[in-house]
C-alpha cells in the first residue's frame, strides 16, 4: 500500500512575485503556515505587501474562516533560504530560466531534509531536465498554478520522470484542499493547458490570415458555440501576443510543425501589437 502524504503544514514559496504571491496566498487561506524567499530585503518587504493586500481582499470579498490578521501571522518573508528549513513543501516561482530555477531548488534542496516536496510552478521548462538537477528526484513534481491564482480554480499536477509514486497520487488531494480542481499530466511540453490552449489559437490566428471570419466572428463562434469564456484571439491578446510566440516557438521545436507560428502572429509582434498591454493585437484595446 502506497503511504499518503499529508497536506503540508509548513510551507516554503522562492519567488514572491505575481504568481509565488498567489501561492503563498493560497496556502495561507488553506491553513499552512508560509515562508516566502524573495532575493533581497526590499524584495521580500515588497512580496509581503503584496500577499497582505490579497489576503485583505479575500477578506473583503468574504472569504469564509479567514482571520486577516491570524492568517498574516502565519507569513513569514525572507531573503535567505533558511527560512525552508522546516517545510514539508517548497514552492518554486522564480523567473521562468531554466538555470535561476535549477539554482534555486538546488539550494532548497540543500536547505531541507529528504522527504520535504520540491514543486516547480514552470510553464514550460521540462521537468525531467529539472530533476536531473536534483539528488532527491523522487520529491519533485510539477505544480502548475494557473494567474491569477486567488480566482483560478485550476492547478496541473505534472508529474516529472522520477516522481515518486506516492507523491503523484497525494498532491491532488493537496490542491483540492486549496480549493481547486487538479489536473493530473505526465512531463510533455505544454503540459495539458498550454498545448491545447496554444493549438486553439494558432488555428484561430491561420483563420484570419485566410479571411475565413473577422477576429470577432471567430471569438464569438467559441464563445457561445462552445461556451468558452473568453475565444481565442482574445485570450491571445490578454496574455500577449509576444508571450503566445515565445511558447508556439518552443512547441514547434519539441512537437512539430503542427504549432509553427502563423505568419501573422510574427508580423503583429515584430510591429509591437502585443495585444492588450500594447493598446493593439487582433483587437484595439486603446
Ligand atoms: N504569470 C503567469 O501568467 C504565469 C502562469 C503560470 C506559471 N507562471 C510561471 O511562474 C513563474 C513566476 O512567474 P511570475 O509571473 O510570478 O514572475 P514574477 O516576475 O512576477 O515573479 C518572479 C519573482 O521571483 C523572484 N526571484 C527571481 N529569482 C529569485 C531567486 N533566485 N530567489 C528568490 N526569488 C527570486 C523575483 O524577484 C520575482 O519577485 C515562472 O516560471 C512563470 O513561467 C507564470
Amino acid at each position: 500500500m502506497i503511504e499518503e502524504i499529508g497536506f503540508p503544514g509548513r510551507v516554503g514559496v522562492i519567488g514572491g512575485g505575481r504568481m509565488g504571491g498567489g501561492i503563498a496566498h493560497a496556502f495561507l487561506l488553506a491553513g499552512s503556515e508560509v515562508a516566502v524567499i524573495e532575493r533581497d530585503e526590499a524584495a521580500a518587504a515588497a512580496a509581503r505587501d503584496r500577499i497582505a493586500g490579497s489576503v485583505r481582499r479575500s477578506v473583503e470579498r468574504g472569504a469564509e474562516g479567514v482571520d486577516e490578521a491570524e492568517a498574516l501571522g502565519r507569513l513569514e518573508t525572507a531573503a535567505g533560504y533558511e527560512a525552508l528549513a522546516s517545510a514539508q513543501l517548497v514552492v518554486e516561482a522564480v523567473f521562468e530560466d531554466f538555470r535561476v530555477k535549477a539554482d534555486a531548488l538546488r539550494r532548497a534542496e540543500a536547505s531541507t531534509a529528504a522527504g520535504t516536496v520540491l514543486a516547480s510552478n514552470t510553464s514550460s521548462i521540462s521537468l525531467g531536465e529539472l530533476s536531473a538537477a536534483l539528488s532527491r528526484p523522487a520529491d519533485f513534481l510539477g505544480l502548475h498554478f494557473f494567474n491569477p491564482v486567488p480566482v483560478s480554480a485550476l492547478v496541473e499536477v505534472v508529474i516529472a520522470p522520477g516522481t515518486s509514486r506516492a507523491l503523484a497520487e497525494s498532491a491532488p488531494e493537496w490542491v483540492r484542499r486549496l480549493g481547486k480542481t487538479p489536473v493530473v499530466v505526465r512531463d510533455a511540453p505544454g503540459f495539458a493547458s498550454s498545448r491545447l490552449g496554444v493549438a486553439l489559437a494558432l488555428e484561430a490566428m491561420r483563420m484570419v490570415e485566410e479571411g475565413v471570419a473577422s477576429p470577432e466572428d471567430i471569438d464569438a463562434a467559441m464563445e457561445l458555440g462552445y461556451r468558452h469564456p473568453s475565444g481565442p484571439l482574445r485570450t491571445t491578446d490578454i496574455v500577449g501576443l509576444d508571450v503566445r510566440l515565445g511558447i508556439a516557438e518552443y512547441l514547434a521545436a519539441q512537437l512539430g510543425d503542427r504549432f509553427e507560428p502563423p505568419r501573422i502572429l510574427r508580423e503583429k509582434v515584430a510591429r509591437g501589437e502585443l495585444g492588450k498591454k500594447s493598446g493593439r493585437g487582433f483587437y484595439d484595446w486603446a
